[in-house]
């Protein structure tokens, strides 16, 4: 066809027709077609959204997001529904970051569109990140004020939560200080006793002081210390509590532990330090199954907190050096519906699957109860995770160790 136009027409009609009738793959194709034939300006906005929806119906998010980034750089708004969509998927699969990135992008190509701070808004809340998602209602209300009463009773608890929460980290901090100046800032028990801790923001940060955070794990900790691993690898460190415990108790292993956020990075290089495993502690950024794959096997350990994202990182099928090496996974199907089942299937032919359930707290039996100055409130408080006793974990011990 000589007529260019006539070209992109007949091409993008194919693409939305394959849409429709859900060949995603055909769709890619003649979407694609319309770019390498040099399409630009909204042929080119509507080729790129097409291809977002494609990739993102044959649940190829990497994809659908580097198109629909694109598509929004260059101010396209039909890209907005599709990035959304994109936004939800991210956020189930463990990874918040991206999606909040996309959306801001999204916001920022079409700031009046109510759509973009709202979705902020319902993953703000979602993640416990209560002051963002009031800012991004009140952002909503301010784009569209008379649908602003649809809102006012989500936005006045979302509020009431922060003030009643503001109070808590404040007694809890107070509560915290006296156990601290009782135990010199060092963990008080459990398999990470003796660990030198600083003084931190999180509400659990007493309990980890008294020794008593994660009690569940307690003895599974034990059970994968025992296996004597050299190299465990620690995915979600946040401020090094896990990293360095493990590198303590295991001296003959190097610890390799992982966080997307630099200041947790940052923390938990410090703690390494302060406590004297800084040269066992090898801090890194995102945890990919590339990055993992020469750390696994055989005398690995894997110890997995990482907010849903272990569905896509525990994959044999992806890392089949997952069959040897032992793992303890946070099992995060508050975020990621039926996690749990999909990734353990995984792991029953290889491994002995032990569930670990949560456990509720009991301050009468942790150090905490010999502490002066304590009223028996502040006890249940100093003991508490600030946690869901719906939460899981699983211990997966290979079935199969070479000597
Ligand atoms: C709940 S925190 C972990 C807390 C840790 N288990 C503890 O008790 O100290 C989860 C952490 O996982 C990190 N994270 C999420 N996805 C990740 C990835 N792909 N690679 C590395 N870190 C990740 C987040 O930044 C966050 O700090």
């Amino acid at each position: 066809m000589s007529d260019p136009e006539a070209n992109f027409k007949m091409l993008l009609s194919l693409a939305s027709d394959a849409l429709k009738s859900e060949r995603w793959d055909d769709s890619v194709r003649f979407a694609a077609g319309v770019i390498q034939a040099g399409a630009n300006g909204d042929y080119l906005s509507i080729a790129l959204e097409v291809l977002g929806w494609a990739h993102l119906n044959a649940d190829r998010p990497d994809a659908a997001r580097s198109v629909l980034s694109e598509a929004l750089r260059m101010r396209s708004p039909g890209a907005i529904a599709p990035a959304i969509e994109l936004s939800k998927k991210l956020f189930a699969n463990g990874r918040s970051g991206d999606a909040f990135d996309l959306l801001a992008q999204a916001h920022h190509c079409a700031p009046g569109d109510i759509s973009v701070p709202l979705q902020l808004a319902e993953l703000h809340q979602r993640c416990g990140g209560y002051p963002d998602a009031v800012k991004w209602l009140e952002c909503a209300n301010s784009i569209n004020p008379e649908s602003a009463p649809a809102r006012s009773h989500v936005l006045s608890s979302l509020r009431a939560t922060i003030s009643r929460n503001d109070a808590l980290r404040n007694s809890i901090s107070a509560v915290g200080q006296t156990i601290a100046n009782a135990s010199g800032h060092r963990v008080m028990s459990g398999p990470f006793a003796g660990i030198t801790l600083s003084s931190g923001h999180d509400f659990a940060w007493v309990a980890t002081l008294v020794g008593c955070y994660e009690k569940e794990l307690h003895s599974t900790i034990e059970h994968a210390i025992a296996m004597r691993p050299t190299r465990i690898v620690n995915v979600g460190c946040s401020g090094g509590y896990y990293a360095v415990g493990f590198a303590r108790r295991v001296p003959g292993a190097t610890v390799f532990a992982f966080d997307i956020e630099a200041s947790a990075r940052a923390s938990c290089v410090e703690l390494a330090s302060v406590n004297g495993v800084g040269d066992r502690v090898v801090v890194e950024g995102a945890c990919t199954p590339e990055v993992l794959t020469p750390l696994i096997g055989s005398g690995s350990l894997i110890f997995c907190d990482c907010e849903g994202y272990e569905l896509h990182l525990l994959d044999p099928a992806i890392l089949p050096g997952l069959d040897k090496t032992a793992i303890i996974v946070e099992l995060h199907d508050v975020w990621v519906p039926r996690l749990a089942e999909r990734l353990l299937a995984r792991f029953l032919a290889t491994h002995k699957v032990h569930r670990i359930g949560a456990i509720p707290r009991d301050w009468r039996i942790e150090p905490v109860a010999h502490i002066p100055g304590l009223t028996d409130q502040e006890r249940v408080f100093a003991v508490s995770d600030w946690r869901d006793l719906s939460m899981s974990w699983a211990y997966l011990e290979p079935r199969q160790v070479e000597e």
